[in-house]
């Protein structure tokens, strides 16, 4: 496989570049090694999603709680790794579901290769994974990863269940947001922290941190998707409301909308039309939905801060809290 040394464009944010731009470096290396194969289809597939970039964003935060946790060896990127493989197979998986069309500024696998390539190949990177985890030899490891990747696959189909329920709660929203997207940044805290072999409490703290984080990040991909920039996500605007996703806007605006505006997002939601997106989102800004959606993901993300209060400070910490604000500042 071609090695390009291209820097994610999270790197360009400067408290990551300084802390970890060439430890990423590294697992980025680890990662193309392991996607090679003989069967052409696999490499192609792999390649472009691979190549299309993406913030590596797990990765990163396992590789800063490992050191904020005092790790000092070389298991992190193989870990680092493998949790970006199974980050990508869940894309791949994903856009099928979801019948996107773009992600990361590129026609999706799904767009360019149809549907079977990137289900067949997400399995792929699945269990390539697994047989990486296994090397580990670690049963903490393999344990904390099998567990993320069944609540995360349980996520995606509760949320497919709950496609076009406009009774969806609030609270069931964010249960599955947990699910689908928190989970595997749980396990990257959690196995950053597990490597520098921290105490049981300081452990659960950099869990709950992800748990809290990776629940803000997904508020905040749920609100772009109504209010971001297409360019700037990479995705187009707009796939949520055509699948039927119950997000937390929709479900707001559901609750504090008038009856007119209530039956027109109803509507909006039963079709899936993209039409009159602009008139819809102003339904949502008039229910203030938007904004509060941002206030919901500001609470996780603040929630998250405050799990690493008592950790001892250091530079990988304070990139920890800076990406709390990253999540829920981002554009991109
Ligand atoms: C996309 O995650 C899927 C979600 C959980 C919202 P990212 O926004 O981290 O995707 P990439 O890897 O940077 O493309
Ligand atoms: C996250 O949800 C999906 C996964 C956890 C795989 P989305 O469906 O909102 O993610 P994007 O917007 O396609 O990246
Ligand atoms: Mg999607
Ligand atoms: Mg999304």
């Amino acid at each position: 496989m071609r090695v390009s040394q291209k820097i994610p464009a999270i790197m360009q944010v400067d408290f990551l570049k300084q802390a970890i731009a060439n430890d990423m470096l590294v697992v980025d290396r680890v990662l193309r090694d392991n996607l090679d194969s003989d069967v052409a289809l696999i490499r192609n597939v792999a390649e472009h999603i691979i190549n299309s970039g993406g913030k590596r964003l797990r990765p990163v935060l396992l590789l800063l709680a490992a050191r904020a946790g005092g790790y000092a060896g070389t298991q992190h990127y193989t870990l680092a790794a493998i949790i970006e493989m199974i980050h990508t197979s869940t894309l791949l998986h994903d856009d099928v579901v979801d019948d996107s069309s773009q992600r990361r500024g590129k026609p999706t696998a799904n767009e360019i290769f149809g549907n079977a390539a990137p289900v067949l190949v997400g399995d792929f990177l699945y269990s390539r994974a697994f047989q990486l985890m296994v090397s580990v030899n670690s049963m903490r490891v393999l344990r904390i990863l099998a567990n993320a990747t069944n609540v995360i696959a349980a996520g995606e189909v509760m949320q497919l269940m709950n496609a076009g329920d406009t009774t969806l709660t609030e609270d069931a929203y964010i249960e599955i947001i947990r699910h689908k997207t928190a989970k595997l940044f749980e396990a990257s805290t959690q196995l950053g922290a597990l490597l520098a072999n921290v105490s049981p409490e300081r452990e659960d703290a950099y869990v709950r941190f992800g748990m809290h984080l990776g629940t803000a990040f997904q508020i905040m991909d749920d609100l772009l998707d109504y209010t971001g920039d297409g360019d700037a996500i990479g995705k187009n605007l707009g796939d949520d409301l055509a699948e039927g996703k119950m997000t937390l806007p929709l479900i707001h605006a559901l609750a504090h909308a008038d009856d007119a505006d209530r039956a027109i997002i109803r509507r909006a939601i039963e079709s899936g039309e993209l039409a009159d997106f602009s008139r819809l989102i102003e339904i949502l800004t008039r229910a203030e939905a938007l904004t509060y959606t941002q206030s919901r993901a500001r609470v996780e993300a603040a929630h998250a801060e405050a799990c690493l209060a008592s950790e001892p400070d250091s530079s990988s910490r304070q990139a920890l809290l800076q990406l709390c604000a990253f999540a829920v500042e981002r554009s991109f």
